[in-house]
């Protein structure tokens, strides 16, 4: 990720906001986020698919999303069909509206080890009101960090209904990720689902950590509640495909439903099921197996 320990005081509240929103699913997702939208085609702005464009595709997706987080209507930015390589880049707000990035084609990550100055690809940060949607790929088999999404606000607000569903990760460290800083104030997030995602080599498929930020005795005074993991397959290459790290003081209520997460990592005796102050409801398959949490 793109933040690091720094400033974190001010760093509140971090959430995945990965939201591949399918078309019947329009239902969970804001309605003011899905009308009079201003569609802005990558493709028309100068990122172009085939090999040897990552910087100019990254400078050009750079440019537009600007336009698009300035639009005085919602906007939404859009990746057509096809297969894009792209640079590492930032997607920054705060933006006027909520804005959608809607994947229908291929993001791939770029290749070459020169063109990371850190361990970020694809990042958003500072956006209120995001949805990454859509049924296209994070490609993220390059020597990179991928995909993820940062609320930085010190007037953070609580999070609610986010819906992140029929996606492909290939290769990145996280799939279907919550985190929240140590030291935080007072919120919630509340119905946040992840559901019909397909993990490919992920390192980290799925995801709580309440722990995040530099170290702080104080824990995170986010409650996590109603957070559903629902037909997540695939393959998954750390030691914890399942990784639920919830606050001490106030533990988390998550529900796993049909979880199929197949260990293809080089460790003998990964762990794969890792969980702490959680309150974890289990339906259908279950694979990795759970354990009792800690703490
Ligand atoms: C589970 O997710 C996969 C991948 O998105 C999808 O093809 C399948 O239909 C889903 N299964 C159910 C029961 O929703």
């Amino acid at each position: 990720m793109a933040i690091q320990g720094k400033d974190v005081s001010s760093l509140l509240l971090s959430l995945a906001l990965i939201s591949c929103v399918a078309n019947g699913a329009d239902h969970l997702a804001p309605r003011r986020l899905l009308t009079n939208l201003c569609t802005f085609d990558v493709t028309r702005h100068g990122v172009k698919a085939g090999a040897g464009q990552c910087k100019q595709n990254a400078v050009a997706l750079t440019k537009v999303w600007v336009q698009a987080c300035q639009s005085v209507a919602p906007a939404k930015v859009l990746i057509p069909s096809g297969t894009f390589e792209m640079s590492p880049v930032v997607l920054e707000g705060p933006c006027k509206n909520p804005i959608i990035f809607e994947i229908q084609g291929t993001l791939k990550a770029d290749t070459n080890k020169n063109a990371y100055t850190d361990l970020t690809w694809f990042a958003f940060e500072k956006i209120d009101g995001l949805q990454v949607t859509g049924k296209g790929t994070f490609d993220g088999q390059g020597p990179c960090f991928c995909v993820g999404s940062l609320g930085k606000y010190k007037d953070e607000k609580n999070v609610n209904k986010v819906l992140v569903t029929d996606c492909k990760f290939i290769g990145t460290d996280n799939g279907a990720r919550i985190k929240t800083w140590l030291n935080s104030p007072n919120l919630k997030a509340t119905d946040i689902t992840f559901q019909n995602l397909v993990m490919d080599m992920v390192k980290n498929p799925i995801v709580i950590d309440q722990e995040y930020g530099t170290k702080s005795p104080v824990p995170s005074n986010i409650l996590l509640s109603d957070i559903h993991f629902r037909n997540i397959t695939g393959t998954s290459i750390s030691d914890a495909a399942v990784n639920v790290v919830c606050s001490k003081k106030f533990p988390c209520c998550v529900d796993m439903a049909n979880i199929d997460l197949v260990y293809k990592g080089t460790n003998k005796l990964p762990k794969k099921f890792e969980c702490a102050n959680a309150k974890l409801t289990f339906t259908g398959k279950q694979n990795p197996a759970p354990c009792p949490c800690r703490r």
